[in-house]
């Protein structure tokens, strides 16, 4: 994570991006929107250039041209100087057709700039030719990095890392035929919101909380994902993947982690990824008889006539199961995870609901003792709400929750980076930190929920655009004996 230091070493350093899947969604929607904020915020290397590829036949001024509908407004000087830095090359990476053009691309640009720039080739393209791209990468010698000094090329690969533990192994084990896990950077975008980020503040930088963050005071943790999108043009994707393998698999798992790892030695990658996965690993691997009652999937109506979805998939759009973290700090604590597409609202949060005690002495003036509760919200409306019980004001003594918060909007004016937006300036730094190491433990446990889901166990439940997702995820955690706190929780509503 960045220090100043770090960002005036990479200004003063010499990069080229290759982005495969120039003209894809997340390279407009995301990558390049991003590259233009660093780049009017002075952030980029002092010799840089964004080679863009992709199969389609443009040329680079047609190219930026069509960029310019994704990026928010410009002034013409920093428009213009961020276009400079682009120059868009046709090829073809999975088929391994012209990457000629691409290494000529680069020489060029050394030869002009005369230096040995970091090289770093982002595969923003579809996770299903991943493992072709990569070996294409090899086969002309793309791996290698600058042709002067030595100086390895980095790899960026995007979520999903596989899709399942076996298609995982298969990728990473092609990867570090050609790339040092140093140089392999996994994205996991969630990693790289500001409000994610503030979960390591909050939880190591405020001594408050390690004493209660465990099960003797802890009854349950709610993580929640919910979107109000529907899949977009993302059916081919999408179809394959479902919620689970989409959401749970990699950002609720990682946000799940976090929340409840031990504290690391040290602040930087290796110590970090250690702790999260200690957690991983300990998380209790469900049995098929859990699965088919912990675990709710549901599918929005219509879902089935989206674009490039087959009319009888049975593919999850929302999903919820229940884990539990086997160690002394969490035993014995729930932890609901859930995520969907076409509910009623966007929210991501993590709610950890304490326990029901109460005070003898209180017990006159509440029917039952109102737990208290901590909301990280991830987003909108980042912040931290903590849930108190106060008395209400007036003669006769009554108690109620009330909410203490802390926002972004109102306690900091400096606006928040785009995730993306962080991640490449620390793939230049070459700071690992918010990047996934080892996913192979999360789809351990992953696989077989899949394996059950795949066998129509549990039943797959249609639920209505703009609700909450499938009734029975809500039946299930009344059996639990508690309710959904997002987003009756919800916090800096200003
Ligand atoms: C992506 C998923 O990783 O995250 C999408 O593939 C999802 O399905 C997206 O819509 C959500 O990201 P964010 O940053 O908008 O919450």
């Amino acid at each position: 994570m960045a220090t100043p230091k770090d960002i005036e070493d990479v200004k003063k350093s010499a990069s080229v991006f290759v982005i495969f899947g120039a003209t894809g969604d997340l390279s407009r929607r995301k990558i390049f929107p991003s590259f233009f904020e660093l780049s009017k915020n002075n952030l980029l290397p002092e010799k840089f250039k964004i080679i863009a590829c992709a199969r389609s036949d443009f040329k680079t001024s047609e190219f930026v041209n069509s960029l310019k509908d994704s990026i928010g407004p410009k002034d013409q000087k920093v428009w213009e100087d961020f276009v400079r830095k682009i120059e868009y090359v046709t090829a073809d990476v999975e088929k391994n057709i012209d990457l000629s053009k691409v290494s000529s691309a680069i020489s060029q640009f050394e030869d002009a700039a005369q230096v040995c720039p970091q090289q770093i080739f982002y595969m923003a393209i579809s996770p299903f030719i991943v493992k072709e791209a990569i070996k294409n990468l090899g086969k002309n010698k793309l791996n290698l990095g600058c042709s002067r000094h030595p100086k390895h090329a980095r790899i960026v690969i995007e979520k999903p890392f596989g899709f399942d533990l076996k298609s995982a192994l298969d990728l990473d084990s092609e990867l570090h035929k050609l790339f040092h896990e140093n140089h392999i950077y996994r994205i996991d975008h969630f990693l790289g919101k500001e409000t994610v980020q503030n979960i390591f503040a909050f939880r190591f930088g405020n001594e408050l909380f390690e004493p209660i963050w465990n099960n003797q005071y802890i009854d349950n943790v709610q993580i929640t994902a919910a979107e109000r999108i529907g899949i977009e043009k993302r059916g081919e994707y999408y179809d394959k993947t479902g919620a689970l393998r989409d959401f749970i698999q990699n950002h609720l798992l990682q946000l799940l982690a976090i929340t409840t790892m031990e504290m690391p030695e040290k602040f930087d990658h290796n110590h970090i990824r250690d702790k999260k996965l200690e957690i991983i690993r300990s998380i209790k691997r469900l049995t098929t008889d859990e699965i088919v009652s912990s675990t709710v999937r549901g599918q929005y109506e219509d879902y089935q006539k989206e674009e490039k979805v087959d009319p009888k998939s049975q593919t999850e759009t929302y999903s919820m199961v229940k884990l539990e973290i086997e160690n002394k700090r969490w035993q014995g604590v729930p932890f609901y995870l859930r995520t969907g597409k076409h509910l009623e609202g966007k929210v991501t949060s993590i709610i950890f609901s304490f326990k029901e005690k109460g005070h003898k002495f209180l017990e006159n003036f509440w029917e039952k003792p109102l737990p208290n509760h901590i909301t990280l919200q991830i987003q909108p409306n980042e912040g931290i709400g903590i849930r108190l019980v106060a008395k209400k004001p007036g003669i006769t003594t009554a108690l109620e929750p009330v909410d203490m918060e802390f926002c972004y909007k109102t306690s900091f004016d400096t606006p928040q980076p785009d995730a993306y937006e962080r991640l490449l300036m620390d793939i230049m730094i070459g700071d690992q930190t918010l990047f996934l190491g080892d996913v192979t433990e999360s789809w351990k446990l992953i696989d077989p929920i899949e394996q059950v889901w795949q066998s129509g166990k549990p039943p797959l439940h249609i639920y209505k655009h703009g609700s909450w997702g499938p009734q029975a995820a809500d039946e299930f955690i009344q059996k639990e004996g508690r309710k959904w706190l997002a987003p009756l929780l919800s916090i800096c509503k200003i």
